[in-house]
């Protein structure tokens, strides 16, 4: 099945924040933010701004009802700054105009006196100051400390990864406006409908019941509209609340550049243990987080990074710690993969380090350490359904990974300015919110008296198909024609209390309680067929639209079924509710069984590194990976692409850039270079691991959001890999992103020669 949304995005007709018509009075919200990264705020004179032809009202921290404070894990982040700056781009006051041109206009006669203070920007300082979000956290798993001693050998290292802008092609925004008595409804461009609904209601000191969130779709999320799509929302909350007027708020580029988080960079420190046949016995890893200025969801990011800290091998002995450290960064934040390819970045830099020390491949490691069932996670989870083997050894047979590396070889052998590198990519990555609690969702449903359905769900549609998925489990369940389906907006009055749609999980646990509902539903219609045909429920099927009865098809349609019911005064809605079961962690152990299941995969990726210019190229990504069995190919073929992408962009050309005051200097898209047509592999082949699928995954198709982004990491190792081809003097270095201009110090640098200037 098509998505859905296809017709309708390459016509333009899909509707984003900026579609919804604009209502009568309408007022528009521009963001005055703090111009330093540190400091003290001495005075802030909005005079001449307020005077501004059409300017109406500028709202600041004093004109909150309820509390300034949108923190959603801990309450330590200010709606707007108060006394003290905490991040370049940190809201202060938003001016609200007759049009965005005179709020844009008035933000520049805003001036403000204050008293600097040094910033941190770099995570490693702000845990030598002692400047921690909150207490670091050890997963364990056997004695490394016992085990280095048994080691043959042990190297160890740093890896340091940078953080990455989401951009999203629909910046942040919200509209929102009064209903009566007081009540306000939001579009927001959300993957949160719920925070937003409760941080509004927080900030203007009401009951959530007077919080209505609608989403219809989003244009991009990837994790930085999880939390921070919450504050425009409420701005724009609170100012319609205040003048009783419709107030809508759309972020330009550079300030959404600005203002918002983004992938938090991390450094790490590792050591790692092997024996002779290069079983790795022991490994040791240090990260720091740079969470930025408040806590935001680092503390889940975080929780992630030590869950992914040994990707797809098993180490018997693991000491995995991890800080959060504050800097004056904005607050960093989710995005696609939750911390995790930061942690298996580490792991892969570690086996990248050993292979070099030891005069192996890298893929002989790898390989000889892949997960099997019954190994432990460090965190306590016993590996089963383990497809980290199977990938792999599919991916060396389909694609020839012998006769790839000879080619590459030859190649390299021929070519004196041109050379190929080589690496192979394994990914395990856990299916559930790390946080159980946050592990269940609803759906209701309407079969409305003709035969049509309407379904709504706690899901939101970013992009990554998930209303097509969930009119397809509406369809199968009752196996009747997807047309009959209809897929409603995202709506918090319909469907309460949702997670944010987030952790690659939002099908299974939508789907999962639109299949309870639609069950339901079923069981009722199938009584009222019996009924009808004067038969028993248990001879009743439906099918294709039709009912049958003992096998046989009978004369009742689905239509004149339902029309039965109604007549029969059979209740036609239905509310599903769907918790994952099996899962658990205990904090205070750091143990459990925090996943429904992982999904794996193997790519190899093979690069072509112009050594003169230290440019390069990705020849081919081929990988094989574990759907399941996947309820839709053209969808999760989609996400397999797309997150493959931002993974490599991630790894490679995306660099952001901070000064020493915290200033974001990659502040546009002529300075962050994003992977564009023409850097996307030339050739992409993905293959299908055959399996059973797994019983949690909504009908077996397992979860495929963010898996594929650490397929990226590969990238990174198959530049190493080229570099190394051309100088041999090259010394691993792990600070990703590899950009051009650090290949060519690479493939140059010259072994205990220091180049001036460099
Ligand atoms: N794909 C598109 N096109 N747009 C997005 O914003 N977000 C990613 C991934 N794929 C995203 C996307 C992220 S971060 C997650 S967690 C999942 O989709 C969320 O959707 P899912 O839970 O339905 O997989
Ligand atoms: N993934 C994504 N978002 C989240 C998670 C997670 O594990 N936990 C809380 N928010
Ligand atoms: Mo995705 S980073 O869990 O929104």
């Amino acid at each position: 099945m098509k998505n859905i949304d296809s017709k309708g995005h390459v016509r333009g007709e899909s509707i984003y924040l900026d579609d919804i018509p604009m209502r009568v009075g309408t007022l528009y919200g521009d963001i005055y933010d703090a111009p330093c990264a540190h400091g003290k705020i001495k005075s802030v004179d909005y005079s001449e701004a307020e005077q501004f032809p059409g300017v109406v009202k500028i709202l600041t921290h004093q004109d909150v009802s309820g509390e300034n404070q949108i923190g959603g894990i801990f309450p330590d982040e200010p709606l707007f700054a108060e006394d003290e700056i905490h991040f370049w781009g940190m809201p202060i006051a938003l001016i609200i105009a007759e049009t965005e041109y005179i709020a844009r206009q008035a933000r520049k006669l805003i001036k403000i006196d204050i008293e600097k203070l040094p910033a941190i920007v770099d995570p490693k300082e702000a845990k030598a100051k002692g400047s921690l979000i909150f207490p670091p956290r050890t997963f364990k798993l056997g004695d490394v400390e016992a085990a280095w001693e048994g080691c043959d050998y042990v190297f160890e290292g740093s890896a340091d990864s940078g953080g990455q802008e989401h951009l999203y092609i629909e910046t942040q925004g919200a509209y929102a406006y009064l209903m009566e008595n007081g009540n306000v409804r939001i579009a927001s461009s959300t993957q949160g409908p719920t925070a937003v609904q409760r941080t509004v209601a927080k900030v203007l000191g009401v009951p959530m019941h007077k919080v209505e969130v609608d989403v219809t779709r989003l244009g991009g999320g990837f994790g930085g509209k999880e939390d921070q799509a919450t504050a425009w929302g409420v701005m724009a909350a609170l100012a319609t609340t205040a003048l009783k007027r419709p107030v809508k708020i759309a972020l330009h580029r550079m300030d959404d550049m600005r203002m918002t988080g983004k992938r938090h960079p991390y450094r790490s420190d590792f050591k790692i243990g092997l024996n002779k046949d290069l079983k790795i016995t022991a490994y040791e890893v240090t990260f720091y987080q740079n969470a930025g200025a408040a806590a935001d969801l680092s503390p889940a990011v975080m929780e992630r990074t030590l869950f992914h800290a040994t990707n797809s091998y098993y180490i018997p002995n693991v000491t995995a710690t991890a800080y959060s450290c504050r800097t004056h960064l904005p607050p960093n934040t989710a995005f696609r993969g939750f911390g995790g390819p930061q942690g298996m970045f580490v792991m892969e830099s570690a086996i990248a380090k050993a292979a070099r020390e030891l005069g192996v491949e890298p893929h002989e490691i790898q390989q000889r350490n892949l997960l099997k069932d019954g190994d432990e996670f460090p965190y306590g989870q016993i590996v089963d359904h383990a497809e980290a083997l199977s990938t792999w050894e599919n991916a060396v047979d389909k694609f020839k990974l012998q006769s790839l590396r000879q080619e590459v070889d030859d190649f390299n052998s021929h070519n004196k300015h041109l050379k190929k590198g080589i690496a192979m990519q394994p990914v395990c990555f856990g299916i559930s919110f790390t946080n159980t609690p946050m592990n269940n969702a609803r759906a209701l449903v309407h079969i409305y008296s003709d035969g049509s359905v309407g379904v709504s769900t706690g899901a939101v549609e970013m992009g990554q198909g998930v209303n097509t998925k969930m009119l397809q489990v509406a369809a199968s369940t009752f196996s009747i024609d997807p047309a009959k389906v209809k897929l409603e907006t995202t709506n918090t009055t319909r469907v309460a209390n949702t997670s944010p749609s987030a952790a690659s999980s939002t099908a299974d646990l939508n789907g999962k309680a639109l299949q309870i509902a639609c069950d339901k539903l079923l069981e009722r219609l199938k009584e009222t067929a019996a009924k009808v045909l004067k038969s028993e429920v248990t001879y009743i099927l439906l099918q294709d639209d039709q009912v049958y009865c003992e096998g046989k098809p009978t004369e009742l349609s689905w239509e004149q079924l339902v029309q039965a019911a109604f007549l029969d005064r059979v209740c036609l809605t239905e509310n599903g509710h769907y918790a994952t079961p099996v899962i658990h962690f205990d904090k205070a152990k750091e143990k459990g069984h925090p996943f429904a299941y992982h999904v794996y995969g193997t790519a190899i990726l093979v690069v072509t590194v112009d050594c003169i210019r230290g440019t390069y190229v990705f020849d081919a990504v081929k990988l094989v990976h574990d759907f399941g069995k996947s309820m839709n190919e053209h969808i999760d073929l989609g996400q397999i692409e797309g997150g493959l992408v931002q993974g490599i962009g991630w790894m490679t050309m995306e660099d952001l850039q901070y000064n020493d005051e915290g200033k974001l200097l990659s502040n546009a898209l002529s300075t962050y270079k994003v992977p564009d047509i023409y850097s996307v592999p030339k050739e992409i082949i993905v293959e299908a691991l055959e399996t059973e699928g797994h019983e949690m995954a909504i009908l077996k198709s397992k979860a495929v959001g963010e898996p594929p982004l650490m397929y990226g990491l590969g990238a990174y190792f198959a530049i190493q890999d080229a570099i190394r081809a051309y100088n041999p003097d090259y010394q691993m270095k792990f600070d990703a992103p590899f950009t051009p201009e650090k290949v060519l110090n690479g493939l140059y640098e010259k072994s205990n020669v220091s180049v001036p200037g460099v």
